[in-house]
């Protein structure tokens, strides 16, 4: 690990290893069916999608966490106690956190973790200077890898893992346990963590959310196999391959998929791989909990939810999870 100055921030630095691409996309292409792991969606544009997807009238996630934080986020403060030391997987912007630090009481410290080092600086960097009071202490490594945290100069009261957004639904269920696992030896004994979680509802409205009509979630979908032609000498055709979202009800998951559109090889990292007319790629899962499923799982990884806020609908929740 490495600590040094960028901008007006002090860096922790995991250098978190770039995982061998070309084995896994190679590994998920040769599997059945094909898979190809959804991380590789972040790219810089495949991130801008991801904005804009956060900005569609279907996609009823962001606003319905957002809604959820400016109603609660004082009584969550208040749940969460003085001198909590906040850390955010995955911090991206940090835009839904900021909401929770104007509420927090005497916050000792933010510690947003993101594998992408430039977003990462910059976001800190501002909240650096909105937050004046507040110490902010990057850390760049990956979330799913072990890490440790920083410091903070002053000491403090709770550790709370902060894990808006409802990512944790696009981990299968043993992931999911592992990851909720690793966060809560990441808070301690005495931890606790916030976390957004997307709830199951009726498939037509989880079928737009994931099939939008401005094309965007396609647009995001397809743009990993730009990706792969770019980083990894690809020759995929986009115009014969198709976005496809449905709502798989017995696992309780919005499967993503890209489907080939004709008998085709297509050359990739010096390999060939060939697909039927028809064949998907399954790029994405999306669970969608229950609140009891929910539980039962943080349970399995050691958690009990505490409190839980929710929508008037119910389509989504934030809750509060403590390790005792
Ligand atoms: C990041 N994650 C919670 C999003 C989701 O809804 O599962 C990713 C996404 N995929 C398509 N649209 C949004």
């Amino acid at each position: 690990m490495k600590i040094s100055q960028a901008l007006s921030v002090t860096l922790h630095d995991y250098v978190p290893r770039a995982g061998d691409m070309r084995s896994e996309i190679l590994g998920g292409l040769s599997a059945n069916p094909k898979t190809l792991p959804s991380k590789y969606f972040y790219d810089e544009r495949g991130s801008k999608l991801f904005d804009a997807i956060c900005e569609l009238p279907e996609y009823y996630l962001t606003r319905t966490e957002l809604a959820i934080m400016q109603a609660s986020a004082a009584d969550m403060a208040n749940v969460l106690g003085p001198r909590v030391l906040l850390v955010e997987p995955g911090s991206g912007t940090s835009a839904k956190t900021r909401l929770l630090l104007d509420k927090l009481h005497w916050p000792c410290a933010y510690v947003p973790v993101d594998i992408s080092r430039e977003h990462l600086i910059t976001a800190a960097d501002r909240l650096n200077r909105q937050y004046p009071a507040l110490e902010v202490l990057p850390v760049h490594a990956d979330f799913s890898q072990r890490f440790a945290l920083p410091v903070p100069r002053l000491p403090a009261a709770c550790t709370v893992i902060y894990f808006p957004g409802s990512t944790i639904g696009n981990f299968e269920p043993d992931a999911a346990v592992a990851l909720l696992k690793q966060l809560q030896q990441l808070a301690g004994r005495k931890g606790a963590m916030l976390i957004g979680v997307d709830l199951n509802k009726d498939r037509t409205v989880l079928e737009a959310a994931y099939n939008d009509a401005a094309g965007v979630t396609a647009a995001f979908n397809l743009n990993l196999l730009t990706r792969l032609n770019r980083e990894l000498q690809g020759d995929f055709n986009l115009e014969r391959f198709q976005h496809r979202a449905l709502y798989n009800s017995a696992e309780g998951r919005i499967e993503m998929h890209l489907v080939s559109l004709a008998d085709q090889s297509v050359h990739i990292a010096g390999e060939t791989v060939r697909f039927g007319a028809g064949e998907p790629i399954v790029t994405e899962y999306s669970y969608k909990h229950t609140l009891p499923g929910f539980t039962a799982l943080a349970a399995q990884a050691g958690w009990s939810v505490r409190k839980i806020w929710t929508d008037e609908q119910r389509w989504f929740s934030v809750q509060y999870l403590t390790a005792d």
